[in-house]
């Protein structure tokens, strides 16, 4: 749980000399419709959050911040907290299991699940997700792109099902975050939540996943990692993040990646029926749909009541709004992330996540 590279001074050193500047233009894979393939589309969503809530009064009584500030700058009221031997495992799971039961199967081809906080480095936390749902020969795996790990599994997912590799995939975003957290690091400990959302994709035929777009920029890795502080050795390992950089780079990155998959998609700002972002700052969703032309009653926003919970948050904000009857089948529904990494991506999909 420990990465060499990140408390290596000599490679941080290397990584702040190579950055390049924030606006260089960036490189997106890209991915649209093959009509000759099959399509893959959401078969069924799910969700577990812990009970333990991490309100801003107790962040108040923790370290120098205020409700105040936390809301302001972040749009967060409270996020989860599991409770000491609730993991990423155990959420994901539980997530997968209802997902499964939406989707009304009974097993699936594959099992990937997007964590950087899994419960070890090995065996894989999908494997462990796997005993778990008792699914014992299934393949499973998981990727680690942090904040985007959901999409980038989500377009790993859909290529699996297009080659026929798999009919279907219990893809899980799940993240333990607070057990990497600095509780005395004010800049970042008011960020971050736990919890899992999952989703099963499996071919459809009609809908579902139209275009996508992802991309990575080692050269930024700086920005977000896990280690101790900057400069600061002797502090422990714990999430930490270049907020303004990190902010800037974001609703760049997103724009740019939301305009792009939509154009891809066909679709203009007026055709999108809901944006599910990454949550990962109030200010930061507001400010990509902003530019995008998309009104913010057409965003799905959780992250007050949720925080940031990287992998796991488009999952869990898709599962909210199909329990919410935000989203229905035939809506033209907008997926993008941006992470650690840096990674980031969209993903243009006409959902087909309801029940018939
Ligand atoms: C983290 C973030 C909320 C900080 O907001 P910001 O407006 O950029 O604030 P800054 O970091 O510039 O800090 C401004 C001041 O608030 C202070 N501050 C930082 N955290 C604070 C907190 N929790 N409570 C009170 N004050 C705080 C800083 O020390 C700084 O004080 P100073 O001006 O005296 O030095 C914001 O930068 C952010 O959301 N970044 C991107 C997050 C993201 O997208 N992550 C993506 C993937 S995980």
């Amino acid at each position: 749980m420990d990465p060499e590279g990140a408390r290596n001074p000599v490679f941080r050193v290397g990584l702040l000399i190579s950055m390049p500047p924030l606006s260089a233009p960036s490189r997106q894979a890209t991915g649209t419709v093959d009509a000759a393939a099959r399509q893959a589309g959401f078969l069924g969503t799910g969700s577990f959050v812990p009970e333990g809530r991490l309100t801003n009064a107790d962040l108040e009584a923790m370290v120098d911040t205020s409700d105040a500030w936390i809301l302001e700058r972040t749009g967060i009221r409270e996020r989860r907290k599991a409770g000491s031997g609730l993991t990423a495992s155990m959420m994901g799971a539980e997530a997968g299991r209802r997902a499964m039961a939406a989707a009304g199967v009974s097993t699936v081809d594959a099992i990937i699940v997007a964590t950087c906080t899994g419960d070890s480095r090995i065996p894989s936390t999908a494997c462990l997700v796997q005993r778990s749902l008792g699914l014992d020969g299934v393949a499973a795996f998981d990727i680690n792109a942090a904040c985007s790990g959901f999409l980038y599994g989500l377009i790993l997912s859909r290529s699996l099902i297009a080659t026929g590799a798999a009919e279907t995939v219990l893809l899980i975003g799940s993240e333990a975050l607070t057990t990497y957290i600095d509780y005395t690091d004010r800049s970042t400990c008011v960020l971050f939540g736990d919890g899992a959302g999952a989703v099963v994709v499996g071919a459809v035929a009609a809908g579902g996943v139209r275009a996508v777009r992802w991309a990575a920029s080692g050269a930024n890795s700086d920005l977000i990692y896990y280690g101790p502080k900057d400069g600061e050795p002797d502090t422990m390992n714990a999430m930490r993040m270049a907020g303004k950089g990190t902010f800037r780079m974001a609703v760049e990155r997103l724009t740019e990646v939301a305009s792009d998959v939509c154009a891809d998609a066909g679709w203009r700002a007026e055709d999108i029926d809901l944006v599910v972002p990454h949550q990962a700052n109030l200010r930061i969703m507001e400010a990509v749909t902003k530019r995008l032309g998309v009104p913010m009653e057409r965003v799905m926003v959780n992250i007050d009541r949720m925080g940031n919970t990287s992998a796991a948050s488009i999952p869990v904000a898709m599962a909210e709004a199909a329990d919410t009857s935000r989203v229905r089948n035939g809506d033209r529904v907008l997926l993008m992330a941006f992470g650690s990494g840096v990674t980031w991506g969209a993903v243009a999909l006409e959902w087909t996540g309801q029940p018939a």
